[in-house]
Formats: structure tokens, C-alpha cells, sequence
């Protein structure tokens, strides 16, 4: 069983200054709620209880949002606004949240290994929450799923055009296990020449504990940083691990571009929002 979540949320979003000057990028508004809130929800429907954040100096604000706030309850339930109350209390009762600072900013890598000891010896998923999804299916009950037939890693994986495989962490196929499940035979972060496919890695990962202690043993590779996709390689060299080409669209929240998407896209989600918004866009003119 998969229970703990691991969120690493410590770098800085620089792809979004001057906002995330002063506020962590991960609470950036889509619609009414933080981004972070789309991938703690999408967690907790795989049946996560434990979500485990790496933070950094200046997160407070995400722990904030999921403590209880007794001076807002009370004056909530003081003028009748019952829904609201429940929506806020329920925000600290969604999941148990902990979290674990990254003193320094290593890399990805180096991010994930900070919850290695919360961690424990168990399989375990990893959210990036700039990677957020509109899907039928939440992405990671698609993995979890995957994960129970294979009992090996499992990454979230898609085709993205080759001029924007030096982006991502690049995946070469093995074999096809079944429809959308591959056998990965390696994998490489940010290649600047040769990728060896299209496919990439893309936000979500269910995980096992020996990825964690490869982690630890895994020096600086791509923009000198500990790669995650480093050490997941060296696991796919020995033992299998395999990429899910999930159902559902992606929007990277973490640039200016996939933000604005993904708050179009959202909102259209939204049944109670959708006509109105429909009509503000119809409006405008060019
Ligand atoms: C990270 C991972 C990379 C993955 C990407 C997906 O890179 O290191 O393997 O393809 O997320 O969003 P980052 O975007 O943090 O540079």
C-alpha cells in the first residue's frame, strides 16, 4: 500500500519573480485555492494519508493554509457561514501534513532524499506540484494502479515534441508491457543532444525505498545538481522500472505560459464558474 506522499516544495520559482518574491510559487491562485491544493487533493484521492513537504526558508505560508485558524472559524460560525466554516476546518483535516526543511538548495535529488528518514522502508509517491492535471482519472490512482500490477517503480511519462526534450527528464523504452505501461531500460536528465526518446517524465512518481538509498550515494549530475532521475537510472539498471503514459492534460504551473492555461482550464472545470467565464472571454476584443 502506498500512503505517504512526498512534496518537494523548497525552490524558489524563480520562472514566476517577482511574485514568488514573497509568496512560495506553490500558492499561487487557481480559481479560489492554491496550486498545491490541486496536488494534495489528487493525493489523497489515490488514498495518501501522509503528505510530507520539503519546504524552505520563506514556505510558512503552506503550513499556514493547513492549520486551523480559530479566529476565522469563530467568526464564521458567529455570521451563519456554515459552508465556508466546514471548507476551512477542512483544510487541516485533509491528510496528516509534515514537513522537513531543505537547508540547501542541491536539486531535486537531494530534495526527495530530505524525507528519506519519514519515508522509512516502504514504497512511496512524489508530487511535483508545478505539474498539475485535468483527468478523468486522478494521475496518481493511474499509477498506483500500475504500481500494484508491477511492484516496481512507476513514472508518469509523455511524448513531448523534440525541440523540449532538454527540459525534461528523458526516458528510453524498453518494451511495452501493456497499452500506455513501458519497461525502461534508462534514463537522463536534460539531455542537451541525442535524447533517447520523446517520452518524458513528467511530475509524478510512485517509488521504492531503494531509489532513496541510491539517492543518497548520487552526486551532481544535470545544471550540477542531485538528480532524482540520476538515481531512479541506477535502479532501472539493476532491477525495472517502468513509465505510465497516463491519461489527462498536464499544465506546468511553475511557468507563465502553463499557469494562465491551467487557470483557463480549471475554470472551464468548474460548472459553477464556466458560463460566466465563457461570456468575459467572448467579450474580448482584439
Ligand atoms: C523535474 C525533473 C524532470 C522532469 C520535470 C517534469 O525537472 O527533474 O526529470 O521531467 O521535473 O516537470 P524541473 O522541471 O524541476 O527542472
Amino acid at each position: 500500500m502506498i500512503k505517504k506522499a512526498v512534496i518537494p516544495a523548497a525552490g524558489f520559482g524563480t520562472r514566476m519573480l517577482p511574485f514568488t518574491k514573497a509568496v512560495p510559487k506553490e500558492m499561487i491562485t487557481l480559481v479560489d485555492r492554491p496550486a498545491i491544493d490541486y496536488a494534495i487533493d489528487e493525493a489523497v484521492a489515490a488514498g495518501i494519508d501522509e503528505i510530507i513537504l520539503i519546504t524552505s526558508k520563506s514556505k510558512n505560508l503552506i503550513e499556514d493554509y493547513y492549520d486551523r485558524y480559530y479566529e476565522l472559524e469563530n467568526a464564521l460560525e458567529k455570521s451563519g457561514k456554515t459552508e465556508l466554516l466546514s471548507e476551512v476546518v477542512g483544510l487541516a483535516e485533509k491528510c496528516k501534513i509534515v514537513s522537513v526543511r531543505q537547508k540547501e538548495q542541491l536539486g531535486l535529488g537531494h530534495a526527495v532524499y530530505c524525507a528519506a528518514d519519514l519515508v522509512g522502508d516502504e514504497p512511496f509517491a512524489v508530487i511535483l506540484p508545478d505539474d498539475l492535471f485535468l483527468s478523468k482519472k486522478p494521475v496518481l490512482a493511474q499509477l498506483k494502479e500500475a504500481y500494484e500490477k508491477v511492484k516496481s517503480p512507476v513514472l508518469a511519462i509523455q511524448e513531448v515534441p523534440e525541440s523540449e526534450t532538454s527540459k525534461y527528464g528523458i526516458v528510453d523504452i524498453k518494451n511495452n508491457t501493456e497499452v500506455n505501461l513501458f519497461g525502461l531500460k534508462s534514463m537522463v536528465e536534460k539531455p542537451k543532444e541525442n535524447p533517447p526518446s520523446n517520452y518524458a517524465i513528467v511530475g509524478r512518481y510512485i517509488l521504492t525505498p531503494d531509489i532513496l538509498k541510491e539517492l543518497g550515494n548520487t552526486g551532481s549530475g544535470a545544471l550540477g545538481e542531485i538528480q532524482l532521475t540520476d538515481a531512479i537510472n541506477r535502479v532501472a539498471k539493476s532491477g525495472e522500472v517502468f513509465g505510465l503514459v497516463y491519461e489527462g492534460k498536464r499544465f506546468d504551473c511553475g511557468s507563465k505560459q502553463g499557469y494562465l492555461e491551467a487557470v483557463v482550464n480549471f475554470t472551464m472545470a468548474r460548472e459553477d464558474l464556466r458560463d460566466d467565464f465563457l461570456n468575459v472571454i467572448k467579450k474580448i476584443k482584439m
